[in-house]
């Protein structure tokens, strides 16, 4: 067991333990890169601060960096996706410093950063970049014996790549969210599933005939419409980029500006990664009892605290359903506004999981083995790295590909011939 932690019950380790194996079941690619890890032990030596969503697929991650003998300390990149049980067997089973508890505040999130940081990182794992900022902005000395970061989201590629660009990246990042087999699957599939199953659980509603109004259509925008238009719903599209809104209407989905969808929606889902996409002007065109949540990272996607001023009384009718009174109408909002898939289901399933964090295993191997080489700038994981990748995955299940022959090899790398 780790000496210091702090999570919600220690007793709920052995519930834990048994979804971390679940889990595992369906993360085989990154399975044998723990196999490998413990023979080899790339890691060794090498203290970790992780700052992820604290769930079963993260704890699988945290064994495969052990197993190549790291040391890792985990805090929470969002107060409402820890899973308590998870965080409990990964302290007690494990042995993992975890600093995470379900619904933690605002305070208790950044002082759980912190203790995660006294680890003294030399590679850093973010999923939103918190940590990273966290560290350059309060405590800039441990930034010296930092070799590299990795970064999991889109939303903290954005925020490093802004660092690199005003000089203030104090080492290198790896974009693991830039691989192929990241944003392709985790984003596209991961958060299309997940994300209704989020809604689905938090309220039960019917998704066929229902219209569902998805706000951005970049990879998790359209993971979102593809499954809930799989699912009977009349799917609207909002874009601020014109080739993705083209996409989204040659898929066969209404596009419109949210000022129009407001009063069509039944069910509202914000993916932008960008600010009060979904307002008060919004909200008062909106149907009564319409339906409002975010997949996007942070909860500054729909404007809560609008919200809370203008209603005049609000009440939490289910878990992670909060109904807010607007005049004579009703507006629910989901999981405070917080990423719905990991608040009000579990997160991504393992199966995606896998590829994500096989890519954040072999980025902190490539990072021990290249940092002397890299600049304090943000990086993608090697292509090569990316295509193990996909081959490891796609024998895992069960498919074979075809493979150039030497003919073909020659005719792509050639101009001369045509018709
Ligand atoms: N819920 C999860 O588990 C999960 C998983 C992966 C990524 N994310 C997060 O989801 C967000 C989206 O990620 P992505 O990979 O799809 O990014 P992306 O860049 O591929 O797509 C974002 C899209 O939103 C559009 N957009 C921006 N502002 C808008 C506005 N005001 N109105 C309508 N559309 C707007 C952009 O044009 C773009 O097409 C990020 O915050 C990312 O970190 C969440």
């Amino acid at each position: 067991m780790a000496r210091k932690y702090d999570i919600r019950d220690i007793k709920l380790a052995p519930k834990g333990l048994v979804r971390i194996e679940w889990a595992d079941r369906y993360m085989p690619v990154l399975r044998l890169i723990r196999e490998r890890f413990a023979r080899q032990k790339p890691l060794k030596g090498v203290n970790i601060a992780a700052c992820l969503h604290v769930t079963t697929e993260t704890a699988n991650l945290v064994r495969t960096l052990q197993a190549g003998g790291a040391r890792v300390a985990v805090c929470a990149s969002n107060p409402l996706s820890t899973q308590d049980d998870n965080a409990a067997a990964m302290v007690k089973e494990f042995g993992v410093p975890v600093f995470a508890v379900k619904g933690e505040d605002h305070k208790t999130y950044y002082r759980h950063i912190h203790q995660a940081l006294e680890i003294g990182p030399h590679i850093t794992m973010d999923d939103g970049a918190d940590l990273v900022s966290t560290l350059h902005q309060e405590c800039q000395a441990l930034a010296e014996h930092v070799m590299a970061g990795t970064e999991e989201t889109t939303t903290g590629v954005i925020r490093l790549r802004a660092m690199a660009a005003h000089d203030a990246l104090l080492f290198p990042v790896i974009a693991v969210n830039d691989s192929k087999t990241k944003h392709f699957f985790d984003n596209r599939y991961g958060t299309g599933q997940s994300t209704i199953d989020g809604v689905l659980r938090a309220t039960n509603m019917l998704m066929a005939g229902a219209t569902v109004v998805v706000a951005g259509y970049g990879w998790c925008g359209r993971g979102v419409a593809m499954r809930a238009h799989g699912m009977g719903a009349r799917v609207i599209v909002t874009e601020v980029d014109p080739v993705k809104a083209i996409e989204a209407a040659m898929d066969g989905f209404m596009v419109m500006p949210m000022s129009k969808a407001a009063p069509l929606g039944d069910l509202f889902i914000t993916l932008t990664g960008n600010i009060r996409v979904l307002r008060l002007e919004h909200f008062r065109k909106m149907k009564d009892g319409a339906i409002v949540c975010n997949a996007g990272h942070f909860n500054v996607e729909i404007d809560i605290p609008a919200l809370e001023k203008a209603a005049s009384d609000k009440r939490a009718l289910r878990p992670n359903v909060m109904e807010y009174q607007l005049g004579k109408k009703r507006v629910c909002l989901l999981a405070d506004g917080r990423l719905v898939n990991l608040s009000a289901a579990e997160g991504h399933p393992a199966m995606v999981m896998d590829m994500s964090f096989a890519n954040q295993a072999l980025a902190a191997e490539w990072v021990v083995r290249n940092h002397d080489k890299l600049e304090r700038r943000v990086y993608t994981v090697p292509a090569e790295i990316d295509a193990e990748i996909a081959r490891l995955k796609l024998k895992s299940m069960g498919f074979a590909i075809d493979k150039l022959n030497p003919e073909q090899k020659k005719y792509l790398a050639s101009w001369e011939m045509g018709t």
